[in-house]
Order: structure tokens, then C-alpha cells, then sequence
């Protein structure tokens, strides 16, 4: 892993010129949708031009880019290109991964009241089929702790799986997995995590931590486009149970699609098996070169940046007047930083900042300042400065 040094001037020059930045607007909202890099859009033209033409045939690099793809996130997450799966987003990941864990009648999934809709209405979902959801009230400035954890599974021996995000959405609390991890296989149940809010943010060793099966969209802090996602699975499921889905992609065609008739080849197992069709050529191509990217930056020195930034921010807020709402110990803390004024009218605050040409979120009552390695530091003083002409 690359050392926790600041880029350099020159470096966060090259990172920014990937965009195209305007000079009145900062862009803080990485926890909604991420820009598109250059490099991201320089591939998805290319497949368009490609796909415009009456004059070539589509060429067959989407199956190398996938392959690629895979082995950019395993890196990321700190798995094996074998152990990931592509697919459309992080929902069908959380269903893969249900489906996987093959709930039964009377059994139970663990998720808290805090949790972004993707985990939520994937976990009730499995009410129809006679699986219990068993929902823990959390503190609404922190999350899911170990203790509260081990408590919840006393009382209900029936959970089978315990799932939540790696960072909530709404304050930004990040998750100890490896502690809930090891609560939850306590109990006998599988460890469910949705990685969407903090995978492109900083390091993540999947393996290390105790998690089952990990599943992230791509859209948000990878920069990557809509419509794409991936599954981690612990190589040990894989070996115990099949994907619950295969298709005519889940096996290896290695680009050669001259005999599809001929003996049936061997369904890839575990997260490929989520592969089940189709690809979506131009996202595949962009977390290619984008997940490759961000491997040659470095997980650390993204952070490193990240906490930079949110420090100066936590430094420079008057706090009698503004609540900061996110957790910001280091073992919590992450790139989601929330604020509400005291007193006063998160809206407000929002829309004043939006008027000031910061594009922030409003969630669950708080203003959600989400900065990214392309941020740079003055603009975070400049928001310091916008936050304090707030009245
Ligand atoms: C925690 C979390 N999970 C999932 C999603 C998105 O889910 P999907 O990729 O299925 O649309 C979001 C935000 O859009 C999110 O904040």
C-alpha cells in the first residue's frame, strides 16, 4: 500500500484537470454522484463512436475490460479478481447476496433504522418469503455497535444475516466491521455489507475484516457512471454454495463467440455468477481505467487528502453556532461530513450554500458536505468563509 504522503501540487494540478471545473461552483455532493473523470469519458466516446459506426463491428475488448475491472476493484477491496462479480447496481448485489444465504421461513435479517433504502427494502423484500426483518433503533448521530449488536442476536437466535452499510449516508459514521464481523458469526449468521459510501475513499482489506459478501455501486466515489456495480464474496462461500444466479455470461467465452452451440462451458461460481448477461460496455470500460487509477494514486494518499480536508473543515466551523452532526473519531470518521446549524434551519443553511455555489446535500435533517481527492483546500477555506457569513 502507498504511504500516507500529500500529493503534491503538481499531482492535485493533474487530478483536477481531469474535470472540468468551474471556478464559482464547488463541487462537495461525492456521496450522491461523482464527476467523470477524463479518463472515463474518454473510453465511453470511443465505445459510442464505436457503436455509431456502420463500418466495424463491435470489437470484443468489453470481455478484457471486465476482467480488468475485477481485478482494479479486488485491489481496492482487497480480494482476488475471482471472489467479484460485476452487475447494475448495489441493490442487485444486496439481492444477490439474499439470495445467496438462502434465508428459510421463520429466519431472520438484521438491519438497523438508520439505513440507507437500498439495504432496507432489499431485507423487506424477504418478507414474502416468510423471513423476518429484525430492525435495531441506532443512535442517529453513530450507528450499529458491537455490544448493541451482541445483545440484539441474544435475543434473537433466529438471525441468519446481519446487514448494513459500511458508512451511513446520512452522518457519515463508518462501521468497526471487523468487530460486528466477528459478533455476527458468534451467532452463527453471515455478515452483509453495502461499501457504496466509502469504496474509493479508503482502504478496505474485505478479507481481513470478517465480511461475507460485500457489494458497492460504482457511481458515487469510484467516479464511475450510472448503471454499475460490484460483489465481493469470501472465497470460502464460494467454495460451500453456488450463485443463486448464472447465465449465458457467467461463463468464461474469452472474447470468442464463434461456437456458442457447442458443449456447455463451466458456470463460473460464487460472484461471477451474478454476471448473468450483457454487460454494460461503457461503465465496464470506465471503472477499467478509472479503478486502475485510483489503484495508482493510492487508497491511503486519497484519504490522507480526504482527512486533510474535513480536519480544516472541523477546525474552521464555529461550533456554538453549527452542530457538526458526524462522528469524528478516527476509527468512525469518514469523508461524510454533516453539519446543522444550532437552532436553526438545515434547509437554510443548504439553500445559502447553494446560493454561495456549493453543491452539498440536505439528509435527515442536516447539511451533508461530501469532498473528494479533487477538492482542494481552498475551497474548503472558502466554504469555512461562506459557513461563517451564514445568518
Ligand atoms: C448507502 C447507499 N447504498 C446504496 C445506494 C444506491 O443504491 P443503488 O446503487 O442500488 O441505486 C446509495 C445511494 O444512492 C447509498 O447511499
Amino acid at each position: 500500500m502507498t504511504e500516507r504522503t500529500p500529493f503534491t501540487a503538481a499531482e492535485h494540478e493533474a487530478i483536477r484537470s481531469e474535470f472540468l471545473v468551474a471556478d464559482t461552483r464547488h463541487y462537495l455532493n461525492y456521496a450522491a454522484v461523482g464527476p467523470m473523470p477524463a479518463r472515463a469519458r474518454a473510453v465511453i466516446d470511443s465505445i459510442n463512436d464505436t457503436l455509431q459506426r456502420l463500418d466495424r463491428s463491435f470489437d470484443p475488448e468489453t470481455d478484457l475490460a471486465a476482467a480488468r475491472s475485477r481485478t482494479a476493484v479486488a485491489r481496492l477491496v482487497g480480494g482476488t479478481s475471482e471472489e467479484i462479480g460485476l452487475l447494475a447496481n448495489t441493490s442487485m448485489g444486496l439481492n444477490w447476496a439474499f439470495a445467496l444465504f438462502g434465508l428459510k421461513p421463520g429466519e431472520a435479517a438484521l438491519i438497523s433504522d438508520h439505513e440507507f433504502p437500498a439495504l432496507r427494502y432489499a431485507s423487506l423484500h424477504l418478507q414474502h418469503f416468510g423471513v423476518e426483518v429484525v430492525t435495531v433503533p441506532v443512535d442517529p448521530h453513530g450507528g450499529l455497535h458491537p455490544e448493541q449488536l451482541e445483545q440484539v442476536l441474544g435475543a434473537h437466535p433466529n438471525v441468519r444475516v446481519v446487514a448494513t452499510s459500511w458508512i451511513y449516508f446520512h452522518n457519515g459514521f463508518r462501521h468497526d466491521l471487523t468487530s460486528l464481523a466477528q459478533v455476527t458469526h458468534e451467532h452463527d449468521a453471515w455478515f452483509l455489507v453495502d461499501g457504496i459510501q466509502g469504496i474509493g475513499t479508503r482502504p478496505l482489506d474485505a478479507p481481513g475484516t470478517g465480511v461475507d459478501v460485500l457489494c458497492s455501486g460504482v457511481q458515487k466515489w469510484l467516479l464511475c457512471p450510472v448503471g454499475l456495480a460490484f460483489v465481493w464474496c469470501r472465497p470460502e462461500i464460494i467454495r460451500e454454495r453456488p450463485s443463486p444466479w448464472g447465465g449465458w455470461m457467467s461463463v468464461e467465452w474469452n472474447a470468442d463467440y464463434g461456437d456458442l452451440l457447442g458443449e456447455p462451458r463451466s458456470m463460473e461460481c460464487g460472484p461471477r455468477g451474478a454476471e448473468v448477461g450483457t454487460q454494460n460496455f461503457a461503465g465496464v470500460r470506465a471503472l477499467a481505467e478509472v479503478g486502475e487509477w485510483f489503484g495508482s494514486l493510492g487508497l491511503d494518499r486519497i484519504c490522507e487528502h480526504s482527512d486533510r480536508l474535513t480536519d480544516e473543515l472541523a477546525g474552521g466551523i464555529d461550533t456554538a453556532r453549527f452542530e457538526i452532526v458526524s462522528d469524528r473519531r478516527p476509527e468512525h470518521r469518514s469523508s461524510i461530513f454533516c453539519i446543522r446549524p444550532r437552532g436553526g434551519d438545515a434547509a437554510a443553511l443548504y439553500r445559502h450554500l447553494s446560493r454561495s455555489g456549493f453543491v452539498t446535500s440536505l439528509r435527515e435533517g442536516a447539511v451533508r458536505i461530501s469532498p473528494h481527492f479533487p477538492t482542494g483546500r481552498a475551497e474548503i477555506e472558502q466554504l469555512v468563509q461562506v459557513l461563517h457569513e451564514f445568518s
